[in-house]
């Protein structure tokens, strides 16, 4: 079977290379669920191990198969898998816990302390642009049939969630925490899907950006009844002087030195979820007295989040269904850039590494849904 891999850490290692197809047997206990990917989405994170900064392969190969944002079918399970059944629509959660961790050993391998972490497409272990993969179903997430058309987003969902249920969770510190304003930083896929659940929680919310509206992103963002903002209008502390105080923000630009404004103009007991991956060795000079002191009097938090586990992807799965229904016809205009077969990966990474304007969600059509 086809599939597209790199050499991390090798500039211009892309490749369509041929693997064997996987088997149910490879997984213990009769537990194996052998699946079909439909689609599988690509992010940031691809274009960094594309470029060469980040990823590792699986050990004892020299190639890293990509992707980790993918929808599949299940073709067949193994004897003692009651959870599943053939014709079923999965979504595959990303991080493995084969660290020893008392996180990992409870099903939450997104917190692990372990040095080590096994991430599909990403780190030590193959992803999923490919044809097919084998799982055990605990790392599967079942997907009902009326989403499936934008399932492809559950994965990009689940960090969103992470970060929000994570904050909420903190915010417990308060005894009682009403957020009624949330900023999210950053138009992509992740900032966007941040403002829609922001929005389905019914928070006001400004969504802060570099591009002028009105485009597509911006539209879309209006579309959810949140405010899209400009910096090339209005700076983010003139913003927050005039929409705030901001009782979250939600960082998403990939872009460090904003971590440090955003810490600044943070709302009091106000909540920074800071998202995004930066891998490159960019420095900045902060205010640190003044940043210090606000977070101190204000009772301010900041932290980071990655990855999901099971119960991000599940929730993600409630609110995507209540999205359909809240804001018809809007998760699909996310998905705006298919491109048909594995063949066109060349086209693929173009589009990935290329200038992002005009694309959403970028994602590969690997094989057809089945007819009803
Ligand atoms: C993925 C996460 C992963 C993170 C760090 C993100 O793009 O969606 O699952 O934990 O990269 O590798
Ligand atoms: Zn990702």
């Amino acid at each position: 079977m086809k599939a597209i891999a790199v050499i991390p850490k090798k500039k211009g290692s892309l490749q369509l290379i041929d693997q064997d197809k996987p088997s149910i047997d490879q997984i213990q206990d009769h537990r194996g669920v052998l699946i079909r990917i439909l689609q599988c989405g690509v992010d940031g994170t691809d274009k960094e191990i594309v470029e060469a900064n980040y990823g590792n392969p699986p050990l004892g190969d020299d190639h890293l198969i990509l992707g980790h944002e993918c929808l599949g079918i299940v073709e067949k399970v193994g004897q003692n898998v009651t959870e599943l059944n053939p014709g079923d629509f999965v979504v595959p959660t990303v991080r493995r816990a084969y660290g020893n961790t008392i996180y990992d050993k409870i099903g939450t391998s997104d917190v692990t302390t372990a040095d080590t972490y096994y991430e599909h497409g990403i780190n030590l272990l193959h992803g999923f642009l490919t044809e097919y993969f084998v799982d055990q179903p605990e790392n599967l997430v079942r997907i009902p049939s009326n989403l499936k058309e934008v399932a492809v987003l559950l994965e990009p969902t689940s960090i969103v969630e992470k970060g929000i249920m994570h904050a909420v969770e903190i915010q417990r510190r308060l005894k009682i925490w009403r957020p009624k304003r949330a900023a999210v930083l950053g138009v992509g896929p992740i900032g966007i899907l941040a403002a829609l659940m922001l929005r389905l929680r019914g928070i006001e919310t400004y969504v802060i950006s570099r591009t002028q509206a009105p485009y597509l992103n911006s539209d879309l963002v209006e579309e959810i009844e949140a405010k899209y903002i400009s910096t090339k209008d209005i700076s983010f502390k003139d913003a927050a002087d005039k929409f705030g105080p901001f009782d979250i923000i939600f960082e998403a630009t990939g872009f460090s030195p904003l971590v440090f404004e955003a810490m600044e103009l943070l709302g009091k007991n106000g909540v920074l979820i800071l998202s995004s991956i930066t891998a490159n060795d960019r420095k900045v000079e902060i205010p640190a007295d003044k940043i210090n002191l606000d977070f101190v009097l204000g009772n301010k938090v900041c932290f980071g989040t990655v990855n999901a586990n099971r119960e991000h992807f599940e929730q993600g799965v409630r609110d995507l269904s209540q999205a359909l229904l809240q804001y018809p016809n809007w998760l699909s205009k996310l998905l705006t850039h298919p491109i048909k077969g594995l063949d066109q990966y060349k086209g693929l990474v173009k589009t990935l590494c290329g200038p992002s304007k005009g694309v959403i969600k970028l994602f590969c059509e690997i094989s057809p849904f089945p007819e009803q």
